[in-house]
């Protein structure tokens, strides 16, 4: 197996640099579109493992990537709670019951993780079609979304611009958002146990609106919650140490306190300098990042020139440090299927010049 992903979270020496790309399996890709129109909704594509391991391999077969993630989203934890999720064509996600009144969070509960069991069955079938690459096979990275982000979806109903009514609830009833809190923590941890007990590698927490919060309330809304979360995981699993991930958007001013989660690697949007990170917490944790997606829409020259700049930013790479090449947020739909091809081959080729001349 190729596992300098695992070894640079757990900060072990790699030949080069690991790379795999947050969305990597999705619209921009021709093939995925294809096998979406065939499963007829984003919602029965996740559902099915057959197709979720199609989907989860297709980048692979174009990339010479060093993981995979498990095609599905971090809105089917409280899909399974009864919230009602849809997907509209050309829009956004949506709740048809969101969380608005007391008695709605009341009711809120854990979700037997048997009606999960769909995403657990897609684990092992993406294990299996991994396997059968031999040497070639990559690890697979499960994921789900962090307390406070899945709250912003079940209580705003969907997307939100300005994320009024959560916050609204933040300040006004934080009792009640700290029992959605409490539940989707649970949830959470436990959702993400499965996924390691299916066959996830490794998983990553994604905090896609932490970063939206005033200082204090991230402490006390978001990272309270994800810290819960990575002490409940399993550490090992068959043997072997599974890393975790914690990616807080946004969340640059905060990452010694992300670090004292207790996770293996922390994931860094383009606002940050790896550099500076590094130096703040790289003894600490790995550093997966950080090149701003928008960078892909420049020529094949300047994605490479952009690549060496995330991965000299980071330095020398020596043991007891660890980076994972990413992107700052996912890739954009409207991203050519080729710059990704510059961008892979620019990370691996800078990746070992910088072992190699340590500059
Ligand atoms: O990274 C991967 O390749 C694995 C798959 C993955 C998806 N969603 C598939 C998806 C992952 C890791 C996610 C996470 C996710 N989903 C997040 C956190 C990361 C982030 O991007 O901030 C969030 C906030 C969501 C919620 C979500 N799902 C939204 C807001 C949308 C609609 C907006 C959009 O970009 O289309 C989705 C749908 C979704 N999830 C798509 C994919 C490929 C597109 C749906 C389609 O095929 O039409």
């Amino acid at each position: 197996m190729n596992d300098r992903f695992l070894r640079a979270l757990l900060r072990e020496p790699t030949d080069t640099t690991p790379v795999w790309l947050m969305r990597q399996a999705g619209r921009y890709l021709p093939e995925y579109r294809a096998t979406r129109a065939r499963a007829g909704s984003f919602m029965a594509l996740a559902q099915s493992p057959a197709l979720a391991c199609e989907v989860t391999m297709q980048p692979l077969d174009r990339y010479a990537l060093d993981a995979a993630i498990l095609f599905s989203d971090i809105l089917t934890v409280p899909d399974a709670m009864g919230l009602g999720l849809s997907f509209a064509e050309g829009e956004g996600p949506r709740f048809a019951h969101p969380l608005r009144d007391e008695a709605a969070v009341a009711a809120l509960e854990v979700p037997d993780m048997a009606k999960l069991q769909y995403v657990f069955d897609a684990v092992k079938e993406i294990r299996g079609a991994l396997a059968a690459r031999g040497d070639a096979a990559v690890p697979l990275i499960g994921f789900s979304g962090s307390p406070f982000t899945l709250a912003c979806y079940m209580v705003e109903g969907g997307g939100s611009d300005d994320f009024r009514t959560i916050k609204t609830m933040l300040y006004s009833r934080p009792d009640l958002l700290h029992r959605i809190l409490d539940i989707n923590a649970q949830a959470v941890a436990a959702y993400l146990n499965a996924q390691i007990e299916a066959g996830a590698q490794a998983v990553m927490i994604f905090d896609t609106w932490g970063g939206v919060l005033a200082e204090g309330a991230y402490q006390r809304f978001s990272l309270a919650y994800m810290k819960r979360v990575v002490q409940k995981l399993h550490v090992e699993w068959d043997g072997r140490r599974i890393p975790s991930i914690v990616f807080t958007k946004g969340g640059g001013l905060w990452l010694e306190q992300i670090a004292a989660t207790g996770c293996d690697a922390v994931g860094l949007d383009w606002t940050v300098n790896l550099g500076q990170a590094r130096a703040r917490i790289g003894d600490r944790c790995a550093l997966q990042g950080n090149l701003d997606p928008n960078a892909l829409f420049a020529s094949p020259d300047q994605i490479r020139g952009e690549v060496a700049k995330v991965i000299e930013s980071f330095g020398i790479v020596e043991p007891g440090v660890g980076h994972v090449f990413n992107l700052g947020h996912g890739i954009s739909q409207f991203t050519p299927p080729e710059a990704v091809t510059a961008l892979v081959d620019a990370v691996h080729d800078y990746g070992r010049r910088i072992r190699a001349n340590g500059s």
